[in-house]
């Protein structure tokens, strides 16, 4: 008999998942994809659980999506504040922690700062954890629904060619698409100015490094565009917004240069003008507000995979 996939208790990062591991969570999202359009979610596959969904880092599509999945599978969602928390007292993350633990939530989703705030937090409270985005270290459910958003567009999710272009460095979402898309048998380009794609990089798998975008887009089938982060970069690493455009945006002269129909992704939120054109974010070819879709696709599975992995047996 072939051995079931076992459900993991929280889900911290995709470095180390097999693709054995990660398929069960794209083809429940798959299904509830198609429920969600059809309004027919069921709304009792979370019924008596609670779910806390705690944002130390700003938020627009993570939280919403983490919130509506929640409550299209009937859960109590509760939406922390951490600007009106406690946080603001001096109350540290642990403490927190406790705090939350103590009031049996059953799923703590968190985005934090630092890296391993998440896996860190995982280890005191008895709550599954979710990481929704740890400083530069992971977001496991962006690139769940990356994978998901590329499989319904080519029909599979192997032997694909994707450049991840811009602030590599800084990015949790190139760090989590790079585990993922490698563990499933596809080729990754990054590409970016030295300062902000760091060499050890190439390290990761089935990775190659460019520092020239036309050369990286060539013949690709995806073509992954990331903010650059300026909130994480301390002084001198890219010239000015201006400069940066002229060598790494995504224009419709650099999109033509990947194969026919490439599709064109960006995890949000855009700076169109500095890393994408309007017109190529705009286009036909981009995926954009189908990767925010399959968001909350995704976190539906994800929540209901690990309140399955608490129940009693
Ligand atoms: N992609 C992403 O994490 O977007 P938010 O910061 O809006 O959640």
């Amino acid at each position: 008999m072939p051995e079931r996939p076992s459900v993991p208790r929280h889900l911290l990062g995709i470095e180390g998942l097999t693709a054995g591991q990660i398929a069960p969570f794209l083809d429940l999202a798959e299904s509830y994809a198609l429920l969600s359009r059809s309004r027919s979610a069921p709304r009792d596959a979370l019924r008596g659980r609670t779910v806390i969904n705690l944002f130390f880092e700003d938020s627009t599509r993570t939280r919403t999506s983490f919130e509506l999945a929640g409550k299209r599978l009937g859960a109590d969602v509760i939406n922390m504040t951490v600007a009106t928390s406690s946080v603001n007292k001096g109350e540290t993350l642990l403490d927190t922690a406790s705090t939350l633990n103590a009031m049996r939530c059953d799923l703590l989703v968190v985005r934090h700062g630092q890296s391993g705030a998440p896996a860190l937090l995982s280890q005191k409270v008895e709550a599954s954890v979710v990481n929704a985005g740890d400083g530069t270290h992971e977001h496991p459910t962006q690139a769940l629904l990356d994978a998901l958003t590329i499989r319904r567009h080519f029909g599979r999710l192997e032997g694909l060619t994707i450049a991840i272009c811009g602030d590599v460095g800084h990015s949790r979402v190139a760090r989590s698409n790079i585990h993922l898309l490698t563990a499933l048998g596809n080729s990754i380009r990054l590409v970016g100015p030295p300062t902000l794609l760091p060499s050890a990089m190439a390290e990761l798998g089935n990775v190659t490094l460019y520092s020239d975008m036309d050369e990286a887009l060539k013949g690709t089938d995806v073509v992954m565009s990331l903010r650059l982060q300026k909130e994480r970069m301390g002084a001198g690493l890219v010239p000015s917004s201006r400069e940066y455009f002229r060598f790494f945006g995504l224009d419709r002269r650099r999109l033509a240069l990947a194969n026919p129909g490439a599709l064109v992704m960006h995890p949000g939120p855009m700076n169109r003008g500095v890393e994408i054109a309007s017109d190529v974010a705009d286009s036909d070819q981009s995926v954009i507000a189908e990767q925010v879709e399959m968001g909350v696709a995704v976190r539906m599975a994800v929540l209901d995979r690990l309140s399955r992995a608490r129940m009693p047996s």
